[in-house]
């Protein structure tokens, strides 16, 4: 849509989700509302965008997506006083002959919607298209009221409406599309309603009384609905998460039971993996094909390659490579890499370390700052011994390809085990231990060289 420029207004507070965060930073399937307007009105082509800021403006203005333009509305007089902040640097622009506006608290919108307002702004020769919803119950929107053949007259807000007003079903939704030139001109003439604001929405009655055509379009309110207080924020969450499960369904990933299974907006998921009951994929995850997550399992910020297996586990900000098998009750925390083919089982946590590829630690152990190598054995209750409560400070623990770690082998680090070498069940390895040979005890001493495998 060349020419055309969209304005976002975020700069109220939200005083009904009584909050000290800003209202557009809420989030909602993991990501904060206003960026789904910002992606909405980017995807339908308006350039530039511009974001009208108010209440907590740095907090907000540090959380937008790149390539927003921003304006500080210093006084929070009305949704018209807010746009015509944007106006103020947006009238300049060459070029520009068409101006969408939508309200910042509105996660539900989609490019769709905005490209339907602008074609049929256009097809009627309005200077106003704006999306208009019915609604069992309109309580906080503007009505829209029309006239006897249809026609739309005015936007009632509810501050100001009479009881009669106040019964129509009929809302605004909030979404507007606007021919540049009368918007610029329009917007001086709003003057302030009773309460002392100035209503964007009396531009709706101000091109009515300069018979200029004002263009209804439908919209359903499951794309619409402002979020207000923390009910509508939950009932918002409802619809965008129901929205990228059918998603990730139709992409080819089976979702056993969609209810109770969370997936933020930003998750990719490859085809033919299966996610069962209880899990919850969040924040930039992306997970390969093939693999199977769940029951009961949290994924967040991880890359999670295929043919994986994860079983009621916990991954924070982790990686790992195809055909891994985690769980169940493992934990990879920050850091952790998983080579291929590795297995981690019952309790198993891993915290900035490496596990090389085919590498396994079955039973109860932790591996922190740690390296190891492709092909270990972590016996069971292995514990790499990484903080030193005496000076405070964490150190690296290395194991070396081919090791075998006897069962409750406690590593103080700093510690190397070489290639090949093997600790008894119960050492505790204060030194570094060379490759191919056995230690046992504690402290753990040399034993002897190390059977060759047969
Ligand atoms: C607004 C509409 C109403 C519509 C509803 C749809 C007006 C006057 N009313 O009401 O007709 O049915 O949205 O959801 O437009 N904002 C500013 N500066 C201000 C005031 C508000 O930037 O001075 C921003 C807010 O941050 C918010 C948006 O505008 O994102 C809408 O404000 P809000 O107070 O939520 O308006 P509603 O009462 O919901
Ligand atoms: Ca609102």
């Amino acid at each position: 849509m060349a020419g055309t420029a969209a304005v976002i207004l975020a700069a109220g507070q939200g005083k009904r989700m009584r909050s000290s965060l800003p209202k557009v930073l809420h989030q909602v399937a993991g990501r904060p509302m206003i960026h789904y307007v910002v992606e909405a009105v980017g995807e339908a082509g308006a350039d530039p965008v511009v974001v009208v800021l108010g209440h907590g403006a740095e907090q907000v203005q540090a959380q937008l997506p790149a390539g927003v333009q921003t304006v500080v509305q210093p006084t929070p007089l009305g949704t018209a006083d807010a746009t015509r902040w944007a106006a103020s640097v947006l009238c300049e622009r060459k070029g520009l002959t068409e101006v969408l506006v939508c309200y910042g608290d509105c996660p539900l919108l989609t490019a769709d919607l905005f490209r339907d307002l602008a074609r049929a702004r256009r097809a009627a020769g309005a200077v106003i298209a704006l999306a208009v919803a019915s609604s069992d119950d309109p309580t906080g929107y503007g009505r829209v009221i029309v006239d006897a053949a249809g026609r739309v007259r005015a936007v009632v807000e509810e501050a100001v409406a009479s009881d009669a007003e106040r019964a129509v079903r009929r809302i605004n939704a909030g979404v507007y599309c606007y021919d540049a030139f009368w918007l610029w001109e329009a917007l001086r003439l709003v003057q302030p309603s009773p309460t002392g604001e100035y209503y964007l929405t009396d531009l709706v009655g101000i091109a009515v009384g300069q018979e200029h055509v004002v263009q209804a379009v439908e919209a359903s309110l499951a794309l619409t609905s402002g979020v207000n207080d923390r009910v509508q924020l939950a009932a918002a969450e409802r619809i965008l998460r129901d929205r990228v499960r059918e998603k990730l369904m139709r992409s080819g990933v089976t979702l056993i039971d969609p209810a109770t299974t969370y997936v933020d907006s930003q998750v990719t998921v490859g085809a033919d993996t299966v996610v069962y009951p209880g899990t919850l994929l969040e924040g930039r995850t992306t997970i390969g094909s093939g693999c199977r997550i769940g029951p009961h399992t949290r994924i967040v910020d991880s890359t999670i390659g295929d043919d994986v297996v994860v079983t009621m586990s916990v991954v924070e900000e982790a990686s790992v490579a195809n055909g891994v098998r985690l769980g169940p009750f493992s934990h990879l925390r920050p850091g952790a890499r998983i080579g291929e083919g590795a297995e981690l089982g019952n309790y198993a946590e891993v915290k900035n370390a490496t596990i090389g590829a085919g590498t396994r630690m079955h039973h109860f152990s932790y591996v922190g700052d740690a390296e190891i190598g492709v092909g270990v054995n972590v016996g069971a209750g292995t514990i790499t011994c990484n903080f030193d409560s005496e000076s405070g400070t964490k150190s690296r623990t290395v194991v070396e390809d081919g090791a075998s770690l006897g069962s409750d082998t406690m590593l103080v680090a700093p510690i190397r085990v070489g290639r090949e070498a093997m600790t008894g069940a119960g050492s505790v390895v204060t030194r570094d231990v060379e490759p191919g040979t056995v230690v046992v005890g504690v402290p753990a001493r040399p034993l002897r060289p190390r059977r060759s495998k047969t």
